[in-house]
């Protein structure tokens, strides 16, 4: 919470206020979605995966990006868990044994160190299906937004982004990259959800053609800057800090932007990457983007 407080102060804006607001509702409703009772510790092993921790990064966006275009609230904080479960789901299995290999995630043992490995796979495949069943609910949301929310979430999970950028970081274990190939790469692992959190939050709402692709620029610029940073602190924090095991992208022999720039390179290329999302907000002609902007701040300068 505290890097929060920094950049709220450099945009003359209480980041804080609006996170303590934002963040209480997100949790609400994540709780609320996920009071389901599965069978056979399905559910617990769902609950564990999402509650608990995280930084709540998309669904902030999704929200920040809503409030920017004026658009409904209520659609909104479906959208944002909706997200937020993807997310989950992506990190229980990039986790497990067959992927990252990881005991440790925000804090706490990992799902299938904690459920075991069928457990955590079947985890992670429910909150994927969870997701999208948020995203189309009986009433409240019309169908055409229903509709555009689910494309923009399954393309951003699916093969044209996060699984396709876990494919090829797992092709590439040990294998140097250039910069092109590790972009892609970052780009879809990481930068699609979050691009999409910002292109779902908007489209809850209505906005010209040209702040929407404004919007989806800057999406795309702190969904890069993400996977920098993550590959920054790997090398720069310790395993109790990111509450996730620090070293691993060396120990794996995973390319990353640390490997290929250098560690001052890396944290020059995220720099430029927020510069870049700040234009993209200025460009974009909406009235309000303080919350938007507050949250590239914190995606570049977090400690975890
Ligand atoms: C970590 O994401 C995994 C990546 C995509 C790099 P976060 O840093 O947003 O993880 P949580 O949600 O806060 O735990
Ligand atoms: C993971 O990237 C991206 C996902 C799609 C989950 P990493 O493997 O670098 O994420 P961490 O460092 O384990 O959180
Ligand atoms: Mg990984
Ligand atoms: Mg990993
Ligand atoms: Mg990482």
């Amino acid at each position: 919470m505290s890097a929060l407080a920094g950049a709220a102060v450099a945009h003359d804006f209480d980041l804080g206020v609006w996170l303590v607001d934002r963040l209480a509702r997100v949790e609400a409703a994540l709780e609320r979605f996920l009071g389901i009772d599965a069978p056979d510790g399905l559910g617990e092993a769902m609950r564990y995966a999402v509650q608990g921790g995280g930084k709540r990064l998309r669904p902030l966006l999704v929200l920040a990006a809503c409030e920017a275009v004026g658009g409904q609230p209520g659609a909104a904080l479906r959208a944002a868990c909706a997200v937020e479960l993807i997310h989950a789901y992506s990190l229980v299995h990039d986790d497990m044994p067959c992927m990252d290999n990881d005991v440790l995630r925000r804090g706490k043992p990992t799902v299938h160190v904690q459920f075991g490995e069928a457990q955590a796979l079947l985890a992670g495949d429910a909150l994927q299906a969870l997701a999208f069943e948020l995203l189309t609910p009986d009433d409240g949301v019309d169908c055409a937004t229903q509709a555009r929310l689910c494309r923009l979430l399954a393309r951003a999970a699916g093969s044209q982004g996060m699984a396709g950028g876990q494919a090829i970081d797992l092709a590439h274990v040990g294998k140097p990259m250039n910069e092109a190939a590790l972009r892609r790469m970052h780009a879809l692992k990481t930068g699609a959800l979050l691009q999409a959190s910002v292109e779902m939050g908007a489209a809850c709402g209505a906005c010209d053609d040209a702040a929407l692709q404004a919007l989806a620029r800057y999406g795309a610029a702190i969904g890069l800057a993400f996977q920098v940073v993550d590959d920054v602190l790997d090398v720069t924090q310790d395993s109790a800090t990111l509450g996730k095991t620090a070293g691993k992208d060396a120990a794996q022999d995973k390319p990353t932007y640390v490997s290929l720039l250098g560690l001052e390179g890396a944290r020059a290329h995220a720099d430029a990457l927020l510069a870049q999302a700040h234009a993209h907000l200025a460009a974009s002609g909406l009235a309000d983007t303080r919350a938007l902007a507050a949250l590239a701040d914190m995606v570049v300068r977090r400690t975890h």
